[in-house]
């Protein structure tokens, strides 16, 4: 998935004409189908294993369900970023909210345990250089020994099956869901398939700035958790 085609100019929530991605995004799943995703791949990355106190930042948090899945599995101390106001309007729930730009974290150096992004990076502009800054603010914000945990769309055969489905329009009018996918790809389509074809430089820079805890790339997704140094 993705972000607004230009996220800063994305309609306000009134807007009688919104932004074709976020309306796609909104309709891909409920909010409680996405919070239980989030929580079952939070859990799957070990998230059982860390401190309930941890200090807990959601990056591209979008309307906040990876926070809410958070809540439900017991951190306090959860706050999410998004470039979106309009996303983070919609966002009604216990942790901070902060409309920011990940490349540029609003956060003192080593102040987070743990640092989270599902389904953000791919949206970044320009690789390899946003992925570096962003890549480089975490690090940053990271106490040492901080988690970093990432959820992105990965070109394993599985992915390249949902592609050739989703872009049949006779699957397409019997799936709402795989429709909205294929709007958001659609809309997204320079900055995911930017994404998809690097992954080796991708690995490169996570491999470079973290120790990997956790790494699985498989049913179209990589779900890693590093370690700063
Ligand atoms: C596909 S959504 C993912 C939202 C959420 N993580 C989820 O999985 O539901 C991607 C989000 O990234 C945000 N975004 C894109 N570029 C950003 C940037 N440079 N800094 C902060 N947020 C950004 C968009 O506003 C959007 O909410």
């Amino acid at each position: 998935m993705k972000t607004p085609t230009n996220p800063t100019a994305a309609a306000p929530a009134n807007s009688p004409n919104p932004d074709p991605w976020e309306a796609a995004y909104l309709s891909f799943e409920t909010p409680e189908q996405e919070v239980e995703k989030f929580m079952t791949r939070l859990r799957k990355l070990g998230a059982h294993q860390w401190s309930k106190d941890a200090q807990i930042v959601e990056l591209f948090c979008g309307r906040g369900s990876g926070l809410h899945a958070l809540h439900r599995l017991g951190f306090t101390r959860i706050e999410g970023v998004d470039l979106s106001p309009k996303l983070l309007a919609e966002y009604r729930g216990p942790g901070n909210i902060e409309c920011c730009d990940c490349r540029q974290l609003p956060f003192p150096d080593a102040s987070r345990d743990i640092a989270i992004v599902q389904g953000g990076l791919h949206h970044l502009p320009t690789l390899p250089q946003d992925l570096e800054l962003t890549l480089a603010q975490v690090h940053r914000v990271l106490r040492p020994g901080g988690r970093f945990v990432v959820v992105e769309p990965w070109l394993t055969p599985f992915l390249r099956f949902v592609h050739v489905v989703a872009r049949n329009p006779v699957a397409r009018r019997l799936s709402k869901k795989l429709d909205a996918l294929q709007i958001m790809i659609e809309h997204e389509i320079r900055t995911y398939e930017q994404w998809l074809g690097q992954s080796e430089l991708i690995w490169g820079l996570l491999d470079a700035q973290f120790q990997t805890e956790v790494c699985q790339k498989s049913r179209g997704k990589l779900m890693y958790v590093g370690r700063r140094a």
